[in-house]
């Protein structure tokens, strides 16, 4: 194999950079050309490829978001639209392709496998640590940093005044963000979308905790249950109580990655490029029990991650 690419897609993360660097200098070790491929799915169908060289990749591992850019790409789901990518592929004489990003991207690097028989990894990229087959994937540690930060910051003022604070976080399907920063925050609770929940407990709860002395209270919400505004003015109306809402929004995909972020994008793509020269197609890079293996495509889209028991069960009792 003489000629790789690689691209971002979908929705960003921090880390991205360190894993297209990874890919590059490693593919450059072993005299291979390497490709960029702009703005993702979008980008392939439309023939924007850039060759990489190892400056292209200089003083890259500590900038958040994707220099390649990145684009959602409904477009590639028809055929035509994937006949035009693979004929770009072809064209531009790639051998092999890395895909980072989400589910998505994952999906459209399963049909350029099963469909088109062409070399393709996928790497893990998305904040909200909903990727079936990895323990984590690329950006969900600095995403639970950014968090983490804005929770204890708020914290501060809510104490000073007595007050209950409700903050949302990403996590469209996935109440990971949710979860892991209301343990680590110290939060009175988690919402989120994989266990319902009754507004009348919470309330008991917050108030409850009032009564044992507590002079202030966070609760954190995934988005995929909601928008924190609406829960908020129940919340207020039935419970008496004045809420302040935070919505964290974009703050959480962006910013310079963590070591962790940073080691994994790196083990990522060292492990894809290795990955293709051994001839593996359609499987994802994963971190599982600290080292890297690689996981079927099919497996990781066809199964949804569950919430580790455990961490509910600490979340609630800590809570107290
Ligand atoms: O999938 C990652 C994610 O950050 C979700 O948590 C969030 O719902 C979504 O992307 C936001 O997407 P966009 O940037 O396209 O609005």
């Amino acid at each position: 194999m003489k000629r790789i690419a690689v691209m971002t897609s979908g929705g960003d993360c921090p880390g991205m950079n360190a894993a297209i660097r990874s890919v590059v200098r490693t593919a450059l070790n072993y005299e291979m050309e390497v490709y960029g491929i702009e703005q993702g799915y979008s980008g392939l169908m439309e023939d924007q490829f850039i060759k990489l060289e190892s400056r292209s990749v200089a003083n890259m591992i500590q900038r958040g978001g994707t220099f390649l850019r990145s684009a959602r790409a409904p477009e590639f789901k028809e055929e035509e639209g994937q006949l035009k990518a693979m004929e770009n592929l072809k064209n531009q004489g790639i051998e092999g392709l890395i895909v980072i990003g989400g589910d998505g991207s994952l999906a459209g690097a399963k049909v350029i496998h099963d469909k088109y028989h062409f070399p393709v990894i996928g790497i893990p990229g998305s904040i909200d640590n909903d990727i079936y087959g990895t323990d984590m994937s690329i950006g969900v540690d600095t995403a639970l940093n950014t968090i983490l930060w804005c929770i204890d910051t708020i914290n501060d003022t809510a104490s000073s005044h007595d007050r209950t604070f409700i903050i949302e976080v990403m996590g469209r399907n996935c109440g990971y963000l949710a979860l892991m920063s209301a343990i680590s925050g110290g939060a009175e609770a988690a919402l989120i979308p994989e266990v319902p929940f009754k507004i009348e407990n919470i309330i008991k709860k917050i108030k409850e905790r009032y009564e044992e002395g507590k002079t202030r209270s966070v609760i954190i919400l995934a988005e995929g249950v909601g928008s924190a505004g609406d829960f908020g003015k129940t919340f207020d109306m039935i419970g008496g109580f004045e809420t302040r809402i935070t919505v964290l929004g974009h703050i959480q995909r962006g910013g310079s990655p963590t070591h962790f972020d940073r080691i994994l994008a790196t083990r990522m793509g060292a492990s894809a490029v290795d990955s293709l020269l051994n001839g593996e197609s359609g499987v994802m890079t994963a971190l599982q029990e600290r080292k890297i293996e690689l996981v079927p495509l099919g497996e990781v889209l066809n199964n949804k991650r569950k919430m580790d028991k455990k961490l509910l069960e600490i979340a609630e009792v800590l809570s107290k």
